[in-house]
């Protein structure tokens, strides 16, 4: 076993804006899950991200303890990766106001993010636009070394290492670590229902544990183009198809992708096959949340556990940092 120190810190964290769904899950969750075992790993729900957008304190509730049940029964080890709300680490939002300071407002007007989200009809409020300052916050009171996130992050890792470079020269130490994203090319974007980027935003998902009923609906609703059944058919260009990719085997996709050219293999037809790959990709972990809805104390225990882990090492990064700035605290 090597010695934790030498480890990377691996650090990432999902808003609870909503249910999670497939593009979640591919884009995002099943790599967090691959590399709890790679290093250090932290992860965690970005409560106060949400409150960016979102203005209603039961939803954000359920949707963080949906968020944990969700992570658990994907396979979330919680003796490997520490596992946590970000509220519960109050040094997030102490580093983050820190670092506002440093920060030029030119640097966040440029943010990609910001513009597209107001774009997107959201309201333009100062958390919102001041949102990677925070995230800069989350990443580096942990000493992170590794990010993985979707490509759509990029920007707001390369303003957290900006920010980092500007406190140490500032104060002149090392006091911040510069962090890497790791972003998966494989996993292109996952379409949603209409064909555009799968989103909570763009109401178009399959959230990842939706009711039987409920996600049959969503997957008959998948857009495709006209052709008729007995036509062929282009599966390259279909988001039918696309999806069903992310879950066959590669023998079973060449199988479909012949069966689309032949014709007479219609649209509903793969919508089918699309259903019953999906449900049997997930049905373990359908299992596992089922059995952990039973018991809720154990989720609220994963999180306090890793609260109080986050918080140590949050605290000795925080420490130096007070000094520094000249800051002491009275108790
Ligand atoms: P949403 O767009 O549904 O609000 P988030 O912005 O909260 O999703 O994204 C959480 C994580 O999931 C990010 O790392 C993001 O890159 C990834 N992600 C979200 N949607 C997709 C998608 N359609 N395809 C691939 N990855 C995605
Ligand atoms: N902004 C990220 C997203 O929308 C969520 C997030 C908040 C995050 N803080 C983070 C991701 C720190 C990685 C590291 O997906």
């Amino acid at each position: 076993m090597q010695n934790e120190s030498t480890l990377p810190i691996i650090l990432s964290g999902i808003q609870p804006s909503g249910k999670l769904h497939i593009g979640n899950y591919f884009g995002a969750i099943r790599q967090h899950i691959d590399m709890q075992e790679k290093g250090r790993a932290f992860y965690f729900i970005a409560n106060f991200h949400s409150l960016t957008s979102l203005k209603n304190g039961k939803a954000l509730r359920e949707y963080t303890y949906e968020v944990a049940l969700d992570y658990l029964a994907l396979g979330l080890n919680p003796e490997e990766a520490t596992f946590f709300a970000q509220s519960d680490v109050p040094q997030v939002t102490e580093l983050a106001w820190i670092l506002s300071t440093l920060t030029p407002v030119s640097l966040m007007e440029k943010g990609v993010s910001y513009k597209d989200k107001i774009a997107a009809g959201l309201i333009p409020n100062i958390g919102l636009f001041t949102y990677p300052i925070l995230q800069a916050a989350d990443i580096l009171i942990y000493h992170s070394n590794i990010v993985p996130v979707g490509e759509d992050q990029k920007q707001n890792i390369e303003i957290c290492r900006d920010l980092a470079g500007k406190f140490n020269r500032t104060y002149e130490g090392d006091f911040l670590i510069e962090p890497e994203e790791y972003i998966v090319k494989s996993v292109a974007t996952v379409p949603g229902t209409d064909g555009q980027k799968m989103s909570k935003s763009y109401d178009n998902t399959l959230p990842i544990f939706e009711e039987p009923k409920a996600l049959k609906k969503k997957i008959m609703s998948i857009q495709t183009d006209s052709t008729p059944l007995e036509e062929p058919k282009d599966p390259t260009t279909d988001n039918v198809y696309a999806l069903i990719s992310l879950f066959a085997t590669q023998e079973k996709k060449e199988e479909i992708a012949q069966k689309y050219r032949d014709g007479g293999y219609g649209y509903g037809h793969a919508k089918k096959e699309l259903l019953g790959l999906m449900t049997d990709y997930f049905a373990e972990a359908t299992e596992r949340r089922n059995e952990l809805q039973q018991h809720p104390d154990r989720v609220f225990d994963v999180l306090h556990e890793g609260a109080k882990r986050a918080q140590i090492q949050a605290e000795k990064v925080m420490q130096p940092i007070r000094e520094v700035v000249g800051i002491h605290k009275s108790f």
